[in-house]
């Protein structure tokens, strides 16, 4: 198409660029774009997302492209595409810990000149995604949703069991013992073990989540004024907190094999009492062919005892391939992506968390998800992972290290030695 051709003339890294993708925004209208989205994410509510773009902008088609079932397969895939310079892909959707090595390397392009007042237009976001997505003052990417762990719980068996709602993990460990002793015995007549608690310890992106959890709730950092703060002793205990569970029964033994998704399948198969997780496991809960749908509550996580109950800060964000061939266009759908009206529809249809806070008081939004209505605390107080050009390798040091330790290739204490000197080598 002719005017692709001359926007990327355009476009060709001069520093007229910015100024050109405005003017020519108005004139330009009708691409095909294709955007890679998350697997995990339900793909088939943003294809209607999607489908709502094409229908409102004639012209327009969106090929939609997923890949990789956790947040390092993605990235990997897409860290191959922009070291090659592929123009193929014009949007993707990043995890929420990426858009500062993305915009180290240059591979999005920056929102600024078409968002009008940078401030203003980011100061309707949750504040910690217009964070994530503003680094050295460029808009590197727009906010696709928000997200945080929280504890999965099968309301239905702790009424049985007379159960409360744990607060701390000891008080979990003894509510999952009491209601798994009682559902296993051979007189409940279960076709399957039912496990006390699933969490992450593969060696993915969510376990780096895992060993943050308690290390947090003990009251520590792991990064404070972009310096490692490392608390050997705080870590030890995160890693031995998380051991024990296996140890005692409340997890499976297998738990190092135990991605993200999979305990939102187990859980959802009924197999599961207590459950770490993202936000869109819920939508997944209620469906008629879930085995939980009606059965499920949502809390804070517990706490480490005398410590406090904090969340591990997620989210995923639109960015703009630097490469894309159709920078307008890409930049005009991610916008309608990263809208409010968008941003309602995931979460009314995905049970994704809204990015915009009075979404949080939507009528549509709690009809859909009740508990919506409390998540907004918990998203606003949940801690973010290290913010790095160099997240790759802090994510890769800490979460193999937490798989090592859960498979108990490793013992606690050797993990942290390792933990510590590693990271030493990248944040400084
Ligand atoms: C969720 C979060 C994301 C996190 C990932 C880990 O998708 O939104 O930020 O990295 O889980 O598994």
């Amino acid at each position: 198409m002719s005017s692709h051709k001359s926007l990327s003339v355009l476009l060709a890294g001069t520093a007229l660029s910015f100024t050109a993708l405005t003017f020519a925004a108005s004139s330009v209208s009708a691409a095909e774009l294709r955007v890679f989205a998350s697997s995990q994410h339900r793909p088939d509510v943003w294809r209607k997302a999607f489908d709502m773009y094409e229908a409102e902008n004639p012209g327009n088609k969106i090929i939609m492209e997923t890949g990789g079932n956790t947040s390092e397969l993605q990235a990997q895939y897409l860290n191959t595409v922009m070291s090659a310079k592929d123009s193929s892909l014009d949007v993707m959707i990043l995890d929420v810990i990426r858009p500062a090595q993305f915009a180290a390397a240059g591979w999005t392009t920056p929102f600024n000149s078409t968002i009008g007042d940078t401030k203003a237009f980011m100061s309707k976001y949750l504040p910690a995604y217009a964070g994530a997505n503003t680094i050295d003052g460029k808009v590197v990417a727009l906010p696709a949703f928000a997200d945080a762990m929280f504890l999965y719980y099968r309301k239905d068996l702790l009424e049985k069991h007379g159960v409360a709602i744990p607060k701390t993990w000891s008080e979990l460990t003894v509510a999952a013992k009491k209601v798994t002793d009682a559902e296993n015995a051979p007189a409940a007549g279960r076709q399957s073990a039912l496990q006390g608690l699933s969490f992450q310890a593969k060696a993915i992106e969510g376990a780096v989540c895992t060993f943050l959890l308690p290390y947090w709730s003990q009251g520590k950092d792991l990064v404070t004024d972009g310096k490692l703060t490392f608390d050997k002793d705080a870590a030890t205990k995160s890693f031995a907190l998380w051991k024990s569970f296996v140890d005692s029964g409340v997890a499976k033994a297998n738990i190092a094999e135990v991605a993200t998704d999979d305990t939102r399948k187990e859980f959802q198969a009924g197999e599961v009492l207590f459950a770490i997780g993202w936000s869109y496991a819920w939508g997944q809960f209620q469906t008629d062919a879930s085995a939980v749908k009606d059965k499920v509550g949502v809390a804070v996580l517990p706490a480490v005892d005398g410590g406090k109950p904090v969340s591990c800060l997620g989210g995923w964000e639109w960015g703009v391939s630097s490469y894309s061939k159709n920078q307008v266009e890409a930049q005009k759908l991610v916008q309608y992506l990263s809208s409010p009206k968008i941003s309602e529809f995931m979460a009314v249809n995905a049970s994704l968390l809204p990015v915009f806070p009075e979404l949080y008081k939507d009528a549509d939004v709690l009809k859909a998800v009740p508990w919506f209505g409390s998540a907004q605390e918990i998203v606003t107080s949940a801690k973010a992972r290290p913010v790095t050009p160099r997240y790759n390798e802090v994510s890769e040091i800490i979460r193999t290290t937490v798989n090592a330790v859960l498979a108990g290739t490793m013992t606690p204490e050797k993990g942290v030695e390792q933990m510590e000197s590693r990271l030493q080598r990248v944040l400084r």
